[in-house]
């Protein structure tokens, strides 16, 4: 089976080309970081622009570059929500002209549930997928949530961030800081030469018992240091700074996802989600694992950041469980997990 998958929830026009739901056999994905960059931060309109620009330009490729003609499209696989809406419609109503003209099945994806099937994509890091159930930590720039996976489209939410998500807190931190958009990708290359214990910062643990993340601390703690200095932090300790930014966040996400594994009695952890591309979460994961004895299951890091080989994996389990689209498949920004 081959399913085409296509994302363009946010700032990424991506298309791919899944064969049975693992092997992938084309991954485009045309970035418009470099667009956004000059206003700091992504501007919905820009970017559904940007998705019409290169949607058709994006799929061609992905079909050339699985050497596959449109007719031996089985199905395709979009993301309907959440997202920006604009920006969802250019790549719904596109699968959808598509699927009519080539008669073949549509399946809306839930953009969550795709970096949660990203883990499913062939590759020489995961040898093996991991097995249901399993506790899911899913980063992203718009959700932090700890999740219970039961089975294929199966799963419930076990913590959530109650203010900002962790991509966001590295995003806006990564702003006061004056690095360069999305500053969750500065902060992790700065950390590398920088020292994680040179500043204090609060861990938010909200209730010592819960699941749940809070960011905003984080933040108020990050912004009235930099407001009590006559200078901006910059070199070694603009360094030191990000490492200890980059610490905060993922002790926390590090404690957090241990308690969940413990309490709901599970022994395989998937990380998902474009914040698990961070070099510092995934090294801290990996001791957290061997320590405690889990298997942990992350996605090579451009998987964990938006592509549509994930959405393709996921579309694949619906369409087996028998999913179809409604030919006025609508867009859901605000669509729950
Ligand atoms: O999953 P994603 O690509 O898009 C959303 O669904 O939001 O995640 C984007 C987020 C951004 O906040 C970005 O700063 C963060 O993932 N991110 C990182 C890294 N790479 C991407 N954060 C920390 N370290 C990274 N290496
Ligand atoms: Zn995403």
């Amino acid at each position: 089976m081959l399913v085409l998958g296509i994302e363009t929830s946010c700032d990424e026009t991506a298309a791919a080309v899944v064969e049975d739901g693992r092997r992938v056999r084309s991954d485009v994905v045309a970035s418009q970081i470099l667009v956004h960059a000059e206003f700091g931060g992504v501007v919905p309109e820009v970017a559904s622009r940007q998705h019409t620009a290169t949607i058709v330009p994006v799929v061609r490729r992905a079909l050339q570059e699985a050497s596959i003609a449109w007719s031996q499209v089985d199905g395709i696989a979009v993301t309907s929500g959440p997202g920006l809406v604009g920006a969802l419609l250019v790549g719904v109503e596109t699968a959808k002209a598509l699927g009519h003209a080539l008669g073949r099945p549509v399946v809306g994806v839930n953009h969550l549930a795709g970096h949660l099937a990203a883990v499913y994509l062939e590759d020489p890091a995961l040898p093996e997928p991991p097995p249901y159930p399993h506790l899911a930590l899913l980063v992203s720039g718009g959700h932090t949530a700890l999740i219970r996976v039961d089975g294929s489209g199966r799963h419930r939410l076990v913590g959530s961030t109650r203010d900002d998500a962790a991509g966001e807190a590295f995003d806006k931190v990564g702003k006061m800081l004056g690095l360069g958009y999305p500053g969750g990708v500065q902060i992790d290359r700065l950390s590398a030469t920088g020292n994680r214990d040179a500043f204090a910062l609060p861990r938010a643990l909200p209730a010592r018992d819960d699941l749940d993340f809070s960011f905003s601390g984080l933040k108020t703690a990050v912004s009235t240091l930099l407001a009590a200095r006559s200078v901006a932090p910059e070199g070694p300790e603009l360094a030191d700074l990000a490492a200890s930014v980059q610490a905060a966040i993922v002790d926390v996400l590090v404690k957090k996802s241990r308690r969940a594994l413990a309490r709901e009695g599970l022994g395989h952890l998937v990380v998902c989600g474009g914040v698990a591309a961070n070099r510092g979460l995934r090294a801290a994961m990996a001791v957290a694992a061997a320590e405690d004895g889990f298997r942990l299951y992350i996605p090579p890091p451009k998987r964990c950041t938006d592509n549509a080989a994930m959405i393709a994996a996921a579309g694949a389990q619906s369409l087996r469980r028998g999913e179809r689209a409604p030919v006025d498949l609508a867009v859901d920004p605000g669509l729950p997990l």
